[in-house]
């Protein structure tokens, strides 16, 4: 795979997205089309954005497709040099596929298939935006440029959300997920298991992140906030696919929560090992921060695309990257009945932070039970979803107006 550097892709003009049309005003800003100009091209750059463009569609694109993307990233290109540089590089960069279109050479990753049978389906609730689709292949379709910030909460062992392992958890069958045992009368939710991963599940997973944020750029404006939940013993593998895709890693912020990991003592021998815990018992959980970089200084950035930095909590406080956050609360569990549930009040001081000027799409690819929309509901933020597991998405139908009703008390 060919990996370019972030820094010097050029701005793209936002282009018309039957889903998106009603975030027209937001996605504009301050940033009118302009004609294409046909200007000198360095050497080289053509081909970079074709390869681009194709490292975002991995299935392949035709030559109008790739000319019009091209054209829009580096200004204007006639269709006649796009075929000729693919052309010339076929089959060293590129491969010819079926009916005239072209795809990168030897860029294989396939979307784990979808239990989405039939067509993406989309639910509307006030601002928000839910499709069931996998990410993947819905990311292939939207228009480049057209979404502020990202706050999401993929899944990390990649097996624990396939159709296989979820049959498993619905029939109380376990698998990869852990049931926790009942604690004061409380039923406890499962967790999956990560220590469990193998070398080659680390590889794996380096690849489906590295993948999945290379066909994400694109898509976002520069200077998008991209926040990915992640866990202690995982961060560093999903950190590195992410800065490898070309998104800059900007920090971490700290939920600061008991989460049911770590502490207990070895197995088959806490007797006699009473004052030992194998794992330190983990009290925070890991939000990584990412960017797609800026274009220009960070105020050229705000005024073009209303992003480059995050929203100050008040005129004193910053936005800072420790927040307290009290487990998921039973009202909610009840009203979602997700495994993965992030709780409204850490979600909605978060994706609040993620648009500097409050204006803007947020985006959550890997929705659940639609938490994330639910918290950018509540305080009036537009946002899209996609979820590709059908009960999932019937679930956050249901969800999403509740969560978002939801009065709060403060953790
Ligand atoms: C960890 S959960 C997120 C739960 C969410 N935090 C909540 O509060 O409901 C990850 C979700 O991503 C979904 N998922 C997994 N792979 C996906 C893909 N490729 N495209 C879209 N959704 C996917 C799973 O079905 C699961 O519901």
């Amino acid at each position: 795979m060919v990996c370019l550097s972030m820094r010097d892709r050029p701005t793209l003009p936002t282009q018309a997205n039957p889903l998106l049309t009603s975030r027209r005003q937001t996605t504009s800003m301050r940033h009118s089309p302009t004609q294409p100009v046909m200007n000198r091209k360095r050497p080289g750059e053509v081909r970079d954005a074709i390869v681009r463009v194709l490292e975002a569609r991995p299935r392949g694109a035709s030559v109008s497709e790739i000319t019009q993307q091209v054209t829009s990233m580096i200004g204007a290109v006639p269709a006649s040099s796009v075929r000729s540089y693919l052309q010339l590089n076929t089959p060293a960069l590129f491969a010819r596929m079926d009916r005239a279109q072209y795809a990168l050479k030897g860029f294989s990753y396939e979307p784990a298939p979808s239990t989405a049978k039939a067509a993406p389906r989309i639910f509307q609730f006030g601002k928000a935006t839910l499709v069931r689709d996998d990410c993947l292949s819905w990311f292939e379709r939207q228009p480049a440029n057209s979404l502020h910030g990202v706050v999401t909460d993929p899944p990390y062992g990649l097996v624990e959300y396939s159709d296989l392992e979820q049959e498993k958890l619905r029939s109380g069958r376990g698998g990869v997920w852990r049931i926790p045992p009942s604690f004061d009368g409380a039923k406890r939710a499962p967790l999956p298991r990560f220590t469990v991963l193998k070398a080659t599940d680390l590889d794996a997973l380096e690849q489906f992140f590295t993948a999945w944020a290379t066909r994400l750029l694109p898509i976002l404006v520069p200077g998008a906030n991209v926040v990915v939940a992640s866990n202690p013993l995982l961060s560093y593998v999903v950190s590195s696919a992410l800065s490898r895709a070309g998104l800059e890693r900007r920090g971490e912020i700290v939920r600061l929560t008991m989460t049911m990991r770590g502490g207990d003592r070895p197995k088959d021998a806490h007797v006699e090992f009473s004052d030992v815990s194998v794992m330190p018992r983990s009290m925070w959980e890991p939000w990584l921060v990412f960017r797609k970089p800026i274009d220009g200084r960070v105020q050229d950035n705000l005024r073009k695309w209303g992003t480059g930095g995050f929203r100050r909590i008040s005129a004193e406080r910053p936005f800072g990257d420790v927040i307290v956050s009290a487990p998921t609360r039973a009202t909610e569990r009840a009203l979602a009945q997700h495994p993965s549930l992030k709780p409204q009040a850490f979600l909605r001081q978060l994706v609040r932070g993620i648009l500097p000027l409050g204006k803007g799409v947020v985006l959550d690819p890997f929705a659940g039970s639609g938490s994330t929309l639910a918290a950018c509901e509540a305080i009036d933020y537009e946002s899209v979803g996609v979820e590709r597991d059908r009960k999932y998405f019937d679930l956050a139908i249901e969800a999403i107006p509740k969560l978002s009703k939801l009065a709060l008390k403060p953790d």
